[in-house]
């Protein structure tokens, strides 16, 4: 949308709702992280369809991370960015392209800013891994040849040309084998490089996440995690249920399990009605009471959103994250600020938490509509789906009838 009805959205909401907006900031120091690349919404040009980046860097000063999704291939690197790569021209041998535009704005983003991530792997990527430590490690010195500082005399190709991203996102939904080893040699190329670059995970929300444990277990320095607390049922949309919602088990992790005991957890939510499984979206003062209990917690470092495409579509949904944002904490958290760092040994037997949760919607006996849980690991409810659907695993915590 112009950005001009964008803030005209966002003064309306504030003159109608002015108790609810109240916190309202601004210039609010959270971090809000956009995932963009992937162009969920799914429609092409203007007004909804995925924009270029730099679009959103001028419209949207509060996004202050924005991880690029996907470089869908590691070992042999595949980048996706949706519509995007049409303005790009593939590299020849490779499944990679040259983005002039991309370049371009990343560097008008980081001008302004704002942190840009490559993020790496999606639900699509489907490596599992590295078959060695050392083929790990080699893959994360070509992942910082094409995307890191440029290297004289290095062949590597550079989708971004002379942009250097700060740094990456690790985004694995299936299991992935010796991709610790590839974590640990980029965090050490990127301590050695200087300056400040970032590494972050998105873990699915039940704890520990069966995809990303094994690089997030204490021995990489992780920044952050952006926790997908979406289409699971530990998701916001169970945030009433106590069986369901543990944002505890995540901050426990950031402040004994994490190799960085300084380090953040942003809740991931879905950005819209379609950018995740049917009730995951949540909106009103179910979000804002998740937000309040999330920001109780000393980790907390904001919420990331999937994905910018859905964001865009969804008017008034930024300011209204943002004034959640704003809001006062509630709930009891955990009060102390870790003061050990990274020189602390790392904890890796923190106690898994089990959870039992099963959704109120749907009950033992009856039948799932469209959309809706029927299955998944700590899924009580029914597994039957309404004719014609069947259930579908989307993974090991959710299976849904589609
Ligand atoms: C997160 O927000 C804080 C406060 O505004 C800021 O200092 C920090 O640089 C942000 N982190 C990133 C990775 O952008
Ligand atoms: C592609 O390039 C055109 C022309 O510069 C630009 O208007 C458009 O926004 C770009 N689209 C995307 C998705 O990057």
């Amino acid at each position: 949308m112009p950005s001009t009805l964008l803030w005209a959205s966002i003064a309306g909401l504030m003159a109608l709702l002015p108790a609810a907006r109240a916190g309202f900031n601004p210039n609010s120091d959270e971090n809000l992280s956009v995932y963009w690349g992937q162009n969920s919404y799914g429609q092409l040009g203007w007004p909804n369809g995925q924009q270029r980046l730099s679009y959103y860097c001028e419209t949207s000063p509060s996004i202050n991370i924005i991880p690029l999704a996907f470089l869908n291939g590691i070992e042999t690197p595949i980048l996706n960015l949706a519509n995007a790569i049409n303005n790009c021209t593939a590299i020849a041998g490779t499944q990679l392209f040259s983005c002039p535009q991309v370049e371009a704005d990343i560097q008008e983003c980081q001008s302004k800013g704002v942190t840009i991530l490559m993020s790496l792997g999606g639900s699509t990527y489907t490596e599992g891994g590295f078959s060695s430590s050392s083929a790990a490690v080699a893959a994360a010195q070509n992942v910082w040849a094409m995307f890191g500082p440029v290297q004289s005399g290095s062949s590597a190709p550079r989708p971004f040309g002379t942009a250097v991203v700060n740094g990456f996102d690790f985004d694995f939904e299936s299991s992935v084998q010796n991709m610790e080893p590839f974590a640990a040699e980029l965090r050490t190329l990127m301590d050695a490089a200087g300056g400040t670059y970032y590494l972050s995970a998105a873990p699915q929300c039940p704890y520990p996440d069966q995809s990303d444990e094994s690089f997030i277990d204490g021995e990489v320095d992780f920044d952050w995690v952006q926790v997908q607390f979406y289409n699971n049922f530990c998701g916001v949309d169970n945030f009433n249920n106590p069986n369901a919602w543990d944002f505890s088990t995540w901050d426990t992790w950031a402040n004994s399990v994490s190799l960085n005991r300084n380090a953040k957890v942003l809740l991931g939510i879905a950005a819209n009605t379609g950018a995740a499984n049917a009730g995951s979206y949540v909106d009103g003062s179910l979000l804002a009471s998740a937000i309040a209990s999330s920001k109780s917690y000393a980790s907390f470092g904001g919420v990331m959103m999937w994905d910018m495409s859905q964001l865009y579509a969804n008017s008034g949904f930024e300011a209204e994250v943002l004034s959640d944002m704003g809001a006062p904490a509630s709930g009891s958290g955990s009060t102390s600020t870790s003061t050990s760092t990274t020189t602390t040994a790392p904890q890796t037997t923190l106690t898994t938490i089990t959870t039992s949760a099963s959704p109120t919607t749907t009950s033992t006996s009856g039948t799932v509509p469209q959309w809706g849980q029927c299955g998944g690991e700590g899924y009580t409810g029914s597994t039957q789906c309404q004719s014609p659907y069947t259930c579908v695993e989307t993974s090991i915590w959710w299976s849904q009838c589609e």
